[in-house]
């Protein structure tokens, strides 16, 4: 099964079993806009406390806050959104397609790195243990040649994008002759920059002065609390702010699902450190957020970092840990020094004082800032699209089944226990009742006594459910159950008065948080 075979099985698997579903869908769908149904709402709530958790309980700085969604328009003009958070776009006159003038380039930057990496893996072939990658890439004459073309194409792109050079980098795309994927044909309008906000009017008068935006990020709610929150917390730099909430970009370029939304949510931290020291923060957060990632099991090497060339207005320094979607190593989370930007924007602009008096230097000054900025749809996505597996049983007879499953970790899966009587009868269903009446106080449980065992396991297996209990005859006698395991598919039996101790270790989120 080919990586774009296995992305379109795992969203009809996401509508099907209840995790996603496109927004008004009964009116043919918003485009890039989702809605998360019964199994995924559990995880996504499961994901948010992780994070939540890892932030605020496991660091005494980190507090939390939950700002409105409207802010001041004044927040956007000092924040530099109204002038400058724009796309350049791009037309296909044949098509009607519009494109992301950049991701073009980089789709084609992406291609030429293919052929390098097609190189590099024949001539492994070829050399076998005796190969040596590095020695390789510094001397082919065809690596060199399209690794310059690489770099040329790089560099003149990041400048045209910082000059603001729009016929430049047109004339990149002309240069490097690239194709609408529609039409195939190079019949480009000019490039135009495209503001992402969306804009609305507050109360009942509609002109100009009433235009409020949805944030596109939460981190402005953040920075225009910061005094309310050190202050009110008694905080000391270091500390940091963390929310959890909807951010709104009028994406030019909307695909993969949920990986880029209109509507999506973001679960962004704020580290405000003394001027000077946001390097060094900078390298700890990247370092700890890696760490969470990579607590969740799904596979180290799906990870990376990708550094920044070209730096959004406010940054210093910026990193994304990128994870290795069916469609390729993206971005999941962005680590950024954010500098005072945004504090010293927001003095100026709103004329009160947004400065801190350092006990420790005797000193006033405007902190900088350690962002980490993670989406929680694209944290959701990633989990799911390396959970989603499926594996050929056979069976004792020697008949070959088949069975979807979804490895998300126990402790974010929606449904932790289901709960199954072996029949419906003999006094079983009050048995798993009386069970699962006990344990729902602890975990998310389901009971289930429609259709046969095997059947009531595969529907658990697509949503992930880590345990199944089944109540049996002997239960009634020595009160113990079968648990099986999703992954082995393995059965035990044990004592019901055990199941708690069992499955807590397993199940919580503080098995994950230990692990960063
Ligand atoms: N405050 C910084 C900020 O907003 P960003 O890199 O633009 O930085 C941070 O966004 C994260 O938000 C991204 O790494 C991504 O996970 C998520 N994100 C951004 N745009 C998104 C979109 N259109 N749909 C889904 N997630 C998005």
């Amino acid at each position: 099964m080919t990586q774009e075979e296995l992305f379109k099985k795992l969203i009809a698997h996401c509508k099907e079993y209840g995790f996603v579903f496109q927004s008004s869908e009964i009116y043919d769908g918003l485009s890039a806009v989702y809605d998360y149904g019964q199994n995924g709402v559990e995880l996504k709530n499961n994901i948010r406390r992780y994070w939540w958790e890892a932030m605020t309980r496991l660091n005494e700085n980190i507090v939390g806050i939950d700002a409105a969604i409207f802010m001041h328009p004044q927040t956007w003009v000092a924040s530099g959104h109204v002038g400058a958070f724009n796309d350049p776009l791009i037309d296909n006159k044949d098509s009607k397609k519009r494109y992301r003038a950049d991701v073009l380039i980089e789709d084609w930057i992406a291609k030429i790195e293919d052929k390098i990496n097609k190189e590099v893996e024949k001539a492994a072939k070829r050399f076998g243990d005796s190969f040596d990658e590095t020695m390789f890439r510094q001397t082919n004459p065809r690596v060199l040649e399209n690794q310059a073309k690489i770099d040329e194409v790089n560099k003149r792109m990041v400048a045209a994008l910082e000059a603001n050079e729009l016929a430049e980098v047109k004339k990149i795309i002309e240069d490097c002759e690239i194709t609408c994927p529609i039409s195939g044909s190079r019949n480009w309008t000019d490039v135009r920059q495209f503001n992402l906000m969306f804009d609305t009017k507050l109360g009942s008068v509609t002109d100009e002065a009433n235009t409020i935006y949805l944030r596109p990020e939460t981190a402005q709610g953040i920075f225009v609390n910061y005094l309310n929150v050190q202050k009110t917390g008694r905080m000391k730099i270091p500390f940091g702010i963390a929310q959890v909430g909807k951010a709104f970009r009028n994406e030019i370029v909307a695909r993969q699902f949920i990986f880029r939304m209109r509507e999506f949510e973001q679960m962004e931290m704020q580290f405000f450190v003394r001027p000077g020291e946001e390097m060094k923060w900078y390298e700890f957060w990247m370092e700890k957020r890696m760490r969470w990632h990579k607590s969740m099991g799904l596979g180290d090497e799906k990870y990376r970092f990708h550094k920044h060339e070209k730096l959004a207005h406010y940054a210093n320094a910026a990193s994304d840990i990128e994870f290795k979607f069916p469609f390729g190593f993206k971005e999941v989370e962005g680590i950024h020094s954010r500098t005072d930007f945004d504090l010293s924007s927001h003095q100026k602009h709103s004329g009160k004082k947004l400065q801190y008096f350092d006990p420790e230097t005797n000193e006033s000054y405007v902190p900088y800032v350690v962002e980490t900025s993670i989406g929680l749809d694209r944290t959701f996505l990633l989990i799911l699209s390396s959970a989603y597996t499926e594996e050929k049983l056979t069976k004792e007879d020697g008949s070959v089944d088949e069975r979807v499953v979804l490895k998300i970790p126990a402790a974010l899966a929606p449904v932790k226990l289901a709960i199954f009587p072996l029949v419906k009868k003999d006094g079983l269903p009050e048995m798993a009742r009386k069970i699962m009446d006990d344990l729902k106080f602890d975990f998310a449980c389901q009971y289930e006594e429609k259709d046969t065992i095997g059947k009531r396991y595969r529907r658990h297996d697509a949503i992930g459910t880590p345990f199944c209990i089944t109540i049996d005859h002997q239960t009634l006698e020595d009160e113990t159950v079968t648990i099986r395991y999703r992954d082995t598919m393995e059965q035990e039996r044990v004592p019901a008065s055990k199941l708690r101790e069992i499955m807590a270790e397993k199940v919580s989120i503080s098995s994950l948080l230990k692990q960063i």
